[in-house]
């Protein structure tokens, strides 16, 4: 049974800690079934708070004893609280003992087991579920920790902070003491006790400090910690060399575990890691994969400073660290990225996450600001907007006052801010402070209407030439449209980044009114109205305007282009980015017509010649060029339309895909030939690049053969699936015969499951492959329900659950929305069965629904209802509930 109640938690009633804790002592007797944990606070009251009682956090403990300096203390337990209300005035200790049971907790959260080991999670409220505490994070307190446990099964014992001691005790037990001199709020906690083996790197930085880094997980998982060994050295490097960031501790432990609930946590000194964002060998995981370990890595690593040394006042500030920790990942993946080809794609690939994921939640149920101003479950907030729109704010700042004025202002709000716990208005105050009267300072709370607002703006842009005077007027507009609980918004601060360039693809100077001469060929306007004109003078010929380059602010950009402008940007823009959305929206715009007008697509040669000119390319990069061959998403398409058809919108892109694979049949194969990569395996970008465009290629003359019947496309996927010599190459030849439902495909998986049994990463691949394979005829959905039944699925594992069920309901709208409602029916069954086992990740399938209100019908109604039967049910979680209220509102 649930105890407590869904309170709804405003920012707005902030208020600090009636108490300080200082310091902490734990120690744990750990045991499966039943753990003992013994925790000595030394606490002093916050004087500039009113007088009142002691009141912890506790859920799911079994207390055992309550001491106040060591004396017994009256006390009670109100729901989750323990509630101390004779705590003396003076300093004090309090000694509390309670145990837990690790084994049956299959939340996640708190201490559990996985894999015969012990591990902890404790973002955002999980060390109540430890021992009673103040479990918010502007309590920051020094941590000691003594861990013991039977020496047999758990050989290593890990906390946050240096090694003090270790040795043997009795009954084959043994134990190890752990000091972190940093202060830290609770959530920044771990412990991990297991079986485990280390990879070990000794490293001096640049500040001549000698370093210890350890790379934790299961035996036999040894030869896939290179990769992320090798990304957190790049890391430490990067930020030292970026941010003058140095590693602040002796030795710094990352720790793979494979029940987790989200990619990985930034514990003090002892980062956790899903291991499907740590382990990785060429012949198991993805280009993708290294890429996101990578990022994953260096994200976990600079969590280190920000997030670590400076954190979060309260939870509604989470993008404090959360959208400055990704924006800086970001940054980080793009410096790895080297040339500036490779670094667009690394945009292009963000903007996509953001548009698939971001843009969507903006205008659905669950819209919430960048800094929420309410929550239910903290645990619902950890979102695309806190993290990806959180970093497109903080970029704009980047923007705003320059490369060095950000550096300056990151310089000064550490400074400031190291060793506190704050908010996101500290943070602007710091940039715009370092930068006095830039254009970021001159708006400061303009700008700040970015934390407090939801939903994406919408930017229009006109252009005017007149020819007889040589000027092209460019007129701004901006609205932002209602989200729950805001209808009406202010205009917010939009830099513009843009380029004039010729019909001939010419760059222009650009010379606004009033300017003496013209200032480059590229700059940033800066929108803070509702409407705006800038009047660009001696413009030699109507231009094309490319704007937003770089994708320089995260809203809806309608700039109105003809189909020959947007071809223009195509071929000429100095902007890669923008060069690949001028192919993303030639894709949209037929695909939308087609859904709007309910005719078949059908594409023009205009449209065709422009991609197998891109295609054909000798100067493109490979990456760029399977990017901008790739058809935009089905979810980034259903956000540009009032009423959404899932089908209509997947038998338009099928058909766009088709149809590409046909007319360019001959260029693919050219292309399939042409970027095989001879060299021993490396994930670098020039290689995954070549790599990406080949099993693209090879998908289209996969799909196009059994099109047409033909076998010999089909035949060398399969052959090329056997024989590939890494995993990028083996599942785009899979996926390829896969996607295509070709007959060779049923062997394929077979064997594919076959060579890889027992390996969990890749057998997820082989889930989730099949849970997102294009739908036909109701095989795809009909697979999945049979999958369920697969002696290797379970509920239990996330990565198992996201591989298969969310593969299907969050990735394959086709498949998913059906006519006869069956999807909708499957996913009410499954939030209720996570609920039962994991709430975090059922309310995170949960939030599949969150856009059904634009459903056409029948979905509409069915998805309705669906929603309801869920939120029908008596005991569910507060973050479920939190979900479907919010989605039947
Ligand atoms: N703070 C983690 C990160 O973004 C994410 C996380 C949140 C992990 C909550 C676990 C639980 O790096
Ligand atoms: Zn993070």
């Amino acid at each position: 049974m649930r105890e407590g109640s869904a309170t709804l938690i405003r920012r707005e009633d902030y208020l600090a800690p009636a108490f300080w804790i200082r310091t902490v002592d734990l120690t744990f007797d750990l045991e499966p079934a039943k753990t003992l944990v013994t925790s000595k606070m030394q606490i002093e009251r916050n004087s500039a708070v009113p007088h009142g009682p002691l009141r912890l956090h506790g859920e799911e403990l079994n207390l055992l004893r309550v001491l106040i300096n060591g004396d017994s203390v009256s006390f009670r337990q109100e729901g989750h609280e323990l509630i101390i209300e004779g705590a003396p005035d003076a300093d004090f200790t309090l000694e509390i003992r309670n145990s837990c049971a690790p084994e049956k907790n299959t939340s996640l959260s708190g201490l559990y087991t996985s894999g015969g080991s012990f591990f902890t999670q404790c973002e955002a409220e999980g060390f109540r579920r430890i021992t009673y505490f103040l479990d918010r994070p502007d309590v920051m307190a020094v941590y000691s920790v003594h861990l013991r446990a039977d020496k047999a099964k758990y050989p290593v014992l890990l906390s946050n902070g240096n090694l003090l001691e270790a040795g043997e005790l009795d009954n084959g037990r043994h134990f190890a003491k752990w000091h972190d001199p940093f202060p830290k709020p609770s959530y920044l906690f771990a412990l991990v006790a297991g079986d485990l083996v280390a990879r070990e790197q000794r490293i001096r930085t640049r500040a001549g400090k000698d370093h210890l880094l350890q790379v934790f997980v299961r035996r036999g998982d040894l030869e896939k910690t290179e990769h992320a060994m090798n990304s957190l050295i790049a890391s430490i490097v990067w930020d030292e060399a970026r941010f003058k960031l140095p590693l602040d501790l002796e030795r710094f432990m990352v720790v793979g575990v494979s029940d987790f609930n989200m990619g990985a946590m930034e514990n003090k000194g002892l980062n956790i890691f899903n291991t499907s964002a740590l382990l990785a060998s060429p012949a198991t995981a993805t280009d993708a994969d290294f890429h996101r370990i990578e990022s994953i890595v260096a994200h976990e690593y600079f969590h280190n400073w920000t997030g670590n040394r400076v954190t979060c006042r309260d939870w509604f500030q989470l993008s404090l660290k959360e959208g400055l920790t990704v924006f800086r990942d970001q940054e980080f993946s793009m410096d790895m990225a080297a040339t500036p080809s490779a670094r667009a794609v690394c945009r292009i690939q963000d903007v996509r996450q953001l548009r698939a994921m971001q843009f969507p939640e903006d205008s659905g149920a669950m819209a919430h600001p960048v800094r929420p101003d309410s929550y239910v479950e903290i645990n619902n907030f950890y979102t695309a907007t806190v993290y990806d729109k959180g970093s497109e704010v903080v970029r704009m700042y980047q923007t705003l006052v320059g490369r060095a004025g950000f550096e300056a202002g990151m310089k000064l709000y550490f400074e400031r801010h190291d060793g506190q716990a704050v908010t996101c208005d500290d943070f602007a105050q710091a940039i715009a402070d370092a930068n006095p009267g830039s254009a970021l300072t001159t708006r400061l709370d303009a700008f700040k209407r970015w934390y407090s607002q939801a939903g994406t703006p919408h930017l229009q842009a006109r252009g005017s030439y007149d020819a007889e005077a040589r000027t092209y007027t460019l007129t701004l507009k901006q609205s932002t449209p209602a989200t729950p609980g805001q209808a009406d918004k202010l205009p917010q601060v939009i830099p513009v980044a843009l380029g004039l360039l010729t019909h001939e693809g010419q760059a222009l100077p650009l010379q606004l009114q009033g300017e003496a001469a013209a200032a480059g060929t590229e700059r940033v306007l800066v929108l803070d109205q509702a409407e705006q004109s800038f009047v660009f003078v001696e413009v030699a010929s109507a231009p094309v305007p490319s704007l937003l380059r770089g994708f320089s602010a995260p809203v809806v950009l309608d700039d109105g282009l003809s189909d020959a402008e947007l071809l223009t940007l195509l071929k000429h823009d100095s902007d890669a980015f923008n060069r690949w959305e001028a192919s993303q929206r030639l894709a949209l715009n037929r695909i939308l017509a087609a859904v709007r007008s309910g005719a078949p697509l059908v594409l023009d040669a205009a449209y065709i010649e422009a991609m197998r000119a891109v295609l054909r390319h000798a100067e493109l990069d490979a990456a760029f060029k399977e990017l901008a061959l790739t058809l935009p998403g089905e979810a980034y398409i259903a956000e540009q339309l009032d009423v959404v058809d899932p089908q209509a919108i997947h038998a338009a892109v099928e058909a766009a895909r088709l149809q590409l694979a046909q007319a360019l049949a001959t260029d693919w194969a050219e292309a399939y030939e042409a970027h095989q990569v001879k060299a021993g395996y490396a994930p670098d970008p020039v290689q995954s690049g070549r790599r990406a465009l080949a099993n693209l290629a090879l998908a289209m003359l996969v799909l196009n053969a059994t099109q047409s019947g033909d076998s010999v496309w089909p035949g060398r996927a399969y052959q090329r699936f056997k024989d590939a010599g890494n995993m990028t190459d083996r599942l785009g030849a899979l996926s390829a015969l896969v996607a295509a439902h070709a007959e060779l495909a049923e062997p394929a998986l077979a064997r594919f499951h076959a060579l890889f049994k027992g390996d969990e990463l890749v057998i997820d691949k082989w889930f989730a492959l099949q849970g997102r394979t294009p739908e036909l005829d109701g095989k795809s959905f009909a697979r999945v329900k049979q999958l369920m039944q697969h002696p290797d699925f379970t509920l239990k594992n996330p990565n198992r659950a996201r591989s298969l069920i969310f593969s299907l309901c969050m990735f394959n709208p086709a498949a998913f929305h059906r006519k006869d409602a069956a999807g909708y029916v499957f996913w009410a069954e499954q939030v209720l069965a996570l609920d039962a086992i994991n709430p975090q990740i059922a309310s995170r399938l949960a939030r599949v629904m969150d856009r059904w209100t634009v459903l056409a019908e029948p979905y509409r109604s069915a998805a309705r209802e669906a929603i309801a039967r869920v939120a029908a049910k008596a005991d569910l979680s507060n973050d479920v509930r939190e979900i479907v209220e919010r989605a039947l509102a």
